[in-house]
């Protein structure tokens, strides 16, 4: 480990980490602030200190890094990799350049938190895994939904059996940004830049929480999927570019061990803002989860008195409820940004500890998977199977 001062804890300041972030835009903004939250409300092994924003222009590198409380800006990015005082690398940037980022990285042996999807295609994701295990470094994808209170809780209820054996899985994300067929093309409407549209961006958070609540595998998946708007201004408002990407991705799945699921993303369902859903069916009961209402878990549960069954609606700020007790008194709820405060107090934990962090670059690895199987079924036709 390459921390920059080894001091034991309780009798001194804490050892540094030094965080190096490689975009600085919406998750720049999302994960700038769980760098500065971390310390302040959970007791960790390590000062997080934000050291660096790297960007593609000093100017505006420089203004994010003073806005989001880093210490320095730079378009270098291989300076940063060769500096031995960093210790982490923070891949906040579009898809396609996870892979060149993250493995250069890792090359330098930095711990490397990398945004989701973690690659373009299935080859990509793998070859980061297995030099993230070569390098023996600690890595982590930034499926934050997995640690909501209510998420957290429900894989625990899950777990310990409350729902029995799981039966189906019902997900959708459904956003209407993309309705405007006037909204400028992005990075997120091009194949060359994001590999592919709502499906990655939206269903990866649905496959991976899929499997952090049920633990269920992926067995195979058959898919749809719809361009309505084929092309889009460009952003300098002169011309037109294709949109060679999903507005919407459907797939039908079947797990291991024989439960099933459907999962639906799109940036085309008006009215939806960011309506993250997921239902889980078993044989003694169900969970509902919606991150717009995310402080709360929809419970129903056939052990309850019939007369009094129903639906009730669980309020994940009690003390005893996951992270909660490192914010506020009871009730006092928190907000997506949270979410990723706690994924990286966990990453933290686990890399002072030893002890296994997920989602790391084999979960990503497990997500792009279905992603790349979902996508060959919508050329091909009918079931594909998804790669162990
Ligand atoms: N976890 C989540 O909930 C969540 C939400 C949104 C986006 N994402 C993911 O985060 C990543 C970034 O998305 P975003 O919404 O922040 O995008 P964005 O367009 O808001 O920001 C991208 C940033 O990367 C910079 N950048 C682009 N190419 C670069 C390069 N080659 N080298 C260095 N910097 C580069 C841009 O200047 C910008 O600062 C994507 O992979 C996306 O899928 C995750």
């Amino acid at each position: 480990m390459s921390l920059s001062s080894q001091h034991n804890r309780g009798s001194g300041p804490l050892p540094e980490l030094h965080v190096a972030m490689v975009g600085h835009a919406f998750m720049g903004r999302a994960h700038g602030n769980a760098y500065r939250q971390a310390n302040h409300f959970f007791d960790l092994p390590f000062q997080i200190v934000p050291a660096v924003v790297v960007g593609r222009d000093q100017e505006r590198a420089a203004a994010a890094a003073s806005r989001l409380g880093f210490q320095r800006a730079t378009t270098d990015l291989g300076a940063v990799l060769a500096d031995p005082r960093i210790d982490l690398v923070d891949v906040a940037t579009p898809n396609d350049s996870h892979y060149a980022i993250a493995t250069a990285a890792l090359r330098h042996k930095k711990h490397v938190l990398c945004e989701k999807p973690l690659a373009m295609t299935l080859a990509e994701a793998k070859a980061m895994a297995a030099l993230a295990q070569k390098q023996r470094v600690r890595v982590g994808v930034w499926h934050n939904y997995r640690r909501a209170p209510a998420t957290k809780l429900a894989a625990a209820m899950i777990a310990r059996g409350d729902l029995g054996v799981i039966r189906q899985v019902r997900a959708v994300y459904l956003q209407d940004w993309l309705v405007d067929a006037s909204l400028p093309a992005s990075w997120r409407t091009s194949r060359k830049t994001c590999g592919s549209g709502a499906h990655g961006d939206l269903n990866a958070h649905l496959i991976d929480l899929t499997r952090a609540l049920t633990g269920l595998e992926f067995e195979s998946v058959c898919g749809v999927q719809q361009t309505f708007t084929k092309a889009r201004p460009t952003a300098d408002g002169k011309g037109t570019a294709k949109v060679d990407v999903d507005d919407a991705f459907c797939f039908l799945a079947k797990f291991r061990g024989g439960a099933i699921g459907t999962f639906e993303a799109t940036r085309m369902a008006p009215g939806r803002k960011n309506h993250n859903c997921v239902e889980i069916a078993g044989s003694l009961g169900s969970l509902r989860w919606n991150l717009e209402r995310m402080n709360e878990l929809e419970v129903f549960r056939y052990d309850e008195p019939r007369d009094g069954q129903g639906f009730r609606s669980v309020m994940c700020m009690d003390s005893v409820h996951p992270y909660a007790a490192n914010w506020w008194p009871d009730g006092h709820i928190v907000g997506y940004e949270h979410t990723f405060v706690h994924h990286l107090v966990d990453f933290v934990q686990a890399l002072h500890s030893g002890a296994p962090f997920a989602p790391d670059f084999r979960d990503g690895v497990a997500v792009q998977a279905v992603l790349d199987a979902a996508l060959q079924s919508c050329r091909k036709g009918g079931w594909v199977k998804v790669a162990k």
